[in-house]
């Protein structure tokens, strides 16, 4: 008889036990519900709820239950629904009545929103982290090579040159986002829900203070129907997920463009690519692909948490059990991402120049050419019309922009003077860009400096 079972006269039926259990994937929760449960059971004891004695024996018995599931000792059967039943049952058969009192005060429905937040606690401590060495493969990657050139992209069209090192600059601001995102709901997730029970609190003389401060939350919840019905951390946590797994695919697509024949940027680690079982030429960038693809996990186990929530009334619906799935495959496919794709950076080869080679486009310089005839007074749009004039020019008569003589680059911009013949130097145009925020060499090379500190100081 489960342990709800007293006004019951018939077991479930099987295929409802089935449908009913949540073990087979809530049990890695089993270290955060006894840390819940020792911390209850001795506010019980102070509060003079249970005696001493009995919170003494349930926690060293908790303990016990703890070590058998690591070493693997203990049995789950899906007839005992969740994690939290398993532990109480395993307490109950141990000690008897007296473990029976650990559930005084207590409902599953405010211990599993405990367990939860004490999971995903942690669960966020270890992504921060894992993002933090990622920014910091990124940066390294980038200072290994802080002058190597390389054409920027607007519509997937050779815009402007750029430095690869600030390119791969974007990605490290983007994820110190992610960062921060995930720093703000762990802060907004760190508060004590237990003592709300099934809904609505309880008669019990119960300190919910001092078990928060025992398992070291910021405050405790302030209305029980809220607490028992709330999953905005884990809708907050997985869309930080999902962005950062967007952010993540926008980079593998990068990479899988840089790692092609057309680009040739860059090679990656044979350890990171995988060959074809037909094609004996082919080396596949798999990482950055399955990244992307993983991607869409994020932003499904998202959905999916948002579909479940948005019609449930007040306040704990059994609906809610299915939230964990979502939860624990979007943390398992974060936390393997940033196992994996810090390395994958640290193994990728530049190839210098071949990305020189494709930035020596003189057309990526057009803009400096408008820039200069701004300098020398002509309006912007202006100076835009000339030199749009003067690239349609260079194509009719089958020249690069650099292969004109003065003569024929005054026939659309009449103010050129011979200084505008030498505006064409992808380094140039790099240096020139000496702004806060540009891609200038000066700017990358502190930003790149700023970083290493700031990323030493985290990690
Ligand atoms: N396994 C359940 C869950 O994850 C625990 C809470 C069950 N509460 C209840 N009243 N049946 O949501």
């Amino acid at each position: 008889m489960a342990l709800w079972g007293g006004r019951f006269s018939e077991d479930p039926q099987a295929d409802v036990a089935r449908l009913s259990e949540s073990i087979s994937y809530d049990k890695r929760l089993y270290l955060h519900d006894i840390m819940g449960s020792k911390a209850h059971v001795a506010m019980l004891a102070k509060q003079k709820i249970i005696p001493e004695a009995t919170a003494l024996a349930i926690r060293a018995e908790l303990d016990e239950i703890g070590k058998r599931i690591t070493a693997g000792n203990f049995k789950f059967d899906i007839a005992m629904e969740d994690i939290h039943m398993h532990i109480e049952s395993a307490l109950i058969a141990r000690l008897g009545p007296e473990g029976a009192r650990v559930h005084s005060a207590r409902s599953r429905n405010d211990q599993v929103a405990l367990d939860i937040r004490l999971y995903l606690r942690d669960a966020i401590d270890r992504i921060i982290h894992g993002i933090r060495l990622f920014q910091k493969a990124l940066v390294e990657r980038a200072a290994a090579d802080p002058r190597v050139i390389m054409p920027g992209f607007t519509h997937m069209q050779h815009a402007q040159v750029v430095l690869f090192a600030h390119h791969l600059l974007a990605y490290v601001e983007m994820l110190d986002r992610d960062a921060e995102r995930l720093t703000g709901c762990r802060k907004r997730l760190n508060v004590m829900p237990l003592g709300s029970g099934a809904l609505a609190g309880s008669t019990l003389p119960i300190d919910r203070q001092a078990v928060c401060d025992e398992l070291k939350f910021q405050r405790i919840t302030r209305n029980s129907m809220d607490a028992v019905a709330d999953r905005d951390f884990a809708m907050e946590l997985l869309s930080d997920l999902a962005i950062f797994g967007v952010h993540v695919s926008r980079l593998s697509e990068d990479i899988v463009l840089w790692s092609s024949q057309e680009f040739g940027f860059i090679e990656l680690g044979d350890a990171f690519c995988t060959g074809s079982s037909l094609m004996p030429q082919k080396k596949n960038p798999d990482v950055a692909e399955l990244s992307r693809g993983k991607c869409a996990r994020l932003c499904g186990d998202l959905t999916s948490l948002l579909v479940l929530c948005k019609g449930l009334p007040l306040t704990y619906n059994r609906d809610l059990q299915e939230d964990k799935e979502q939860i624990f495959d979007a943390v398992d496919t974060a936390e393997l991402i940033l196992k994996v794709y810090p390395a994958m950076i640290g193994s990728m080869a530049v190839r210098a120049d071949r990305m020189r080679e494709a930035a020596s486009d003189p057309a990526l310089m057009a803009t400096d050419v408008a820039e200069e005839l701004v300098k020398l007074g002509v309006p912007f749009r202006d100076a835009h019309h000339r030199v749009g004039a003067f690239v349609k020019y260079c194509r009719e008569h089958g020249k690069q922009l650099n292969e004109t003589t003065l003569e024929e680059m005054q026939i659309t911009i009449p103010e050129a003077t011979a200084a505008f013949l030498k505006l064409f130097s992808p380094e140039e145009s790099v240096a020139k860009r000496d702004i806060p925020g540009g891609t200038g060499y000066a700017q990358v090379a502190s930003e790149l400096a700023r970083w290493q500190e700031v990323l030493k100081a985290m990690i």
